[in-house]
């Protein structure tokens, strides 16, 4: 059964239950009032006709003798009269023998009541008959000088009595079917009301579960559907969240699955080039050319296998660092003393600006991130200087500058990824598989520092840690 009709049966099922007791409870109420109120009607006149009687059979009798005689002849009359004043149908008794009856005997009639039977002791008494056609059966004793006990008996009908009764039952019958119906609507309505929320957040939850992960519940009301509305919107923006977060994951992985297998495909092919020339040549020049390319080539490969190493053991959770207080403006200047050889090749010099700090650090690995990031510079950037500023006020500062060809905003977004290159004909070039500043972030993160790359195309790049 829906929500909504048991809604409006449990309403219709309480409103019928009051109707049925409330009808019981006046149907009953009235209806004894009313009977009450018969029963006090009879009695007075069960009173006045036996005074009438007596009254009238003794001025009749000439000697108390004649009263038996009196009675027998004057039965009917005196039945027919009470009649009139009783408006009822009047049976005058003696002991078992019914002597006046105003109106025609039927062979039922002679016997003897209940009720009349216990006037012979000197009682009144009455007794109802069974619904639907009640009838109120009333009798009184007529002693007529002590000596003779008749019985005068009222046979009443009730029918008024019965029909108030069923009107009464009648009515709430038709208080009950409208009101159902009334009920009915207004329940529809109201619990249209209640439901229309709960209909809505269960269209949302089958969207959502199949698939659609941007459906989310509008928040009608402030109940607890609508707090459930509301949570399942958290919900659903964290799952979608996460989706989201797996998905960028997935793509990460098989760009760099893809990535790696695309450079180590040329290499590969480069050195299996020159093997096969070496097998089919005597010429000892080509041998020696194609000898020096796979020697190159295989180093090449080495340190790309090298600084994959070096990446996914960064990666690790778990990898521990070597932290000790090293002198960082003497690992700068060694750093640059080191490259300055290449910087020259390139035409660059270093201006160096670094105050004498000495900072808890995993040396190799900062040197590390200095070298990639400076040899960027001097391969990327076709600047004139690279400006290197150490500073510490408090968290200690490095910013390493160029002022040469700078990153476009889009690739700036990528430079992290492994395998990122910026121009790919151009890098090919130059020696670089695009893992140097996934390392450097590594290593800046590892160190629970920050790095930061401001650059402009033709303006220079700027790359700011801190630590
Ligand atoms: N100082 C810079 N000037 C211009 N481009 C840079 C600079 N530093 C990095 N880049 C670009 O960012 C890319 C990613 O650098 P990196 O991860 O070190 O890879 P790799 O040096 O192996 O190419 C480089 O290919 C280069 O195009
Ligand atoms: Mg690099």
């Amino acid at each position: 059964m829906k929500l909504k009709q048991k809604i409006i049966l449990l309403n219709i099922s309480t409103l019928l239950i009051m109707l049925i007791a409330l009808g019981i409870i006046i149907s009953n109420i009235t209806d004894n009032y009313n009977l009450y109120t018969r029963l006090q009607y009879l009695q007075g006149q069960g009173d006045y006709a036996a005074t009438y009687i007596e009254q009238y059979v003794m001025n009749k009798s000439r000697s108390f003798f004649d009263v038996p005689a009196q009675m027998e002849s004057n039965a009917d009359y005196l039945s027919e009269f009470l009649e009139k004043t009783v408006n009822c149908r009047v049976q005058i008794y003696y002991g078992n023998s019914l002597l006046g009856d105003s109106e025609d005997i039927v062979a039922a009639d002679t016997i003897v009541r209940p009720e009349v039977a216990q006037t012979f002791q000197k009682n009144s008494a009455y007794y109802i008959s069974k619904s639907p056609n009640r009838t109120f059966y009333y009798a009184a004793p007529v002693v007529i000088g002590n000596k003779y006990t008749y019985s005068v008996a009222f046979i009443y009908s009730l029918a008024e009595i019965d029909k108030m009764k069923n009107n009464t039952i009648q009515m709430f019958v038709i208080t009950g079917l409208i009101s159902s119906i009334i009920v009915l609507l207004v329940g529809t309505a109201i619990s249209n009301m209640i439901i229309y929320p709960i209909k809505a957040l269960n269209h949302t939850t089958k969207q959502f579960s199949k698939g659609d992960l941007n459906s989310r519940a509008v928040i009608t009301t402030h109940d607890e559907v609508g707090e459930l509305s509301h949570t399942f919107n958290s919900m659903a923006d964290n799952i979608h969240e996460m989706i989201t977060k797996l998905n960028n994951e997935k793509e990460k992985q098989k760009s760099f699955f893809d990535n790696f297998t695309h450079e180590i495909r040329t290499p590969l092919t480069t050195i299996l080039g020159y093997t096969d020339l070496l097998w089919k040549t005597n010429d000892e020049e080509v041998k020696d050319r194609s000898l020096f390319h796979i020697d190159s080539e295989g180093k090449r490969m080495l340190k790309m296998v090298e600084s994959l190493l070096e990446l996914s053991k960064l990666k690790k959770f778990d990898m521990e660092i070597n932290k000790q207080n090293t002198n960082i403006k003497q690992l700068i200047e060694e750093v640059c003393d080191s490259m300055q050889y290449k910087a020259r090749r390139y035409n660059i010099s270093f201006r160096l600006n670094l105050e004498p700090i000495t900072y808890i650090i995993d040396p190799d690995m900062f040197k590390q991130m200095v070298i990639n990031i400076i040899d960027n510079s001097i391969k990327y950037s076709k600047s004139q200087f690279i400006d290197i500023t150490l500073t510490k006020n408090p968290k200690l500062s490095l910013v390493i500058e160029d002022y040469g060809l700078g990153i476009s905003p889009k690739s700036l977004e990528n430079v992290f990824e492994p395998y990122y290159k910026v121009d790919k004909s151009r890098n090919s070039k130059i020696e670089g598989w695009g893992l140097g500043l996934s390392i450097v972030k590594e290593i800046v993160n590892k160190h629970d520092g920050t790095i930061n790359i401001v650059s402009t195309l033709d303006k220079g790049t700027r790359i700011e840690i801190s630590l």
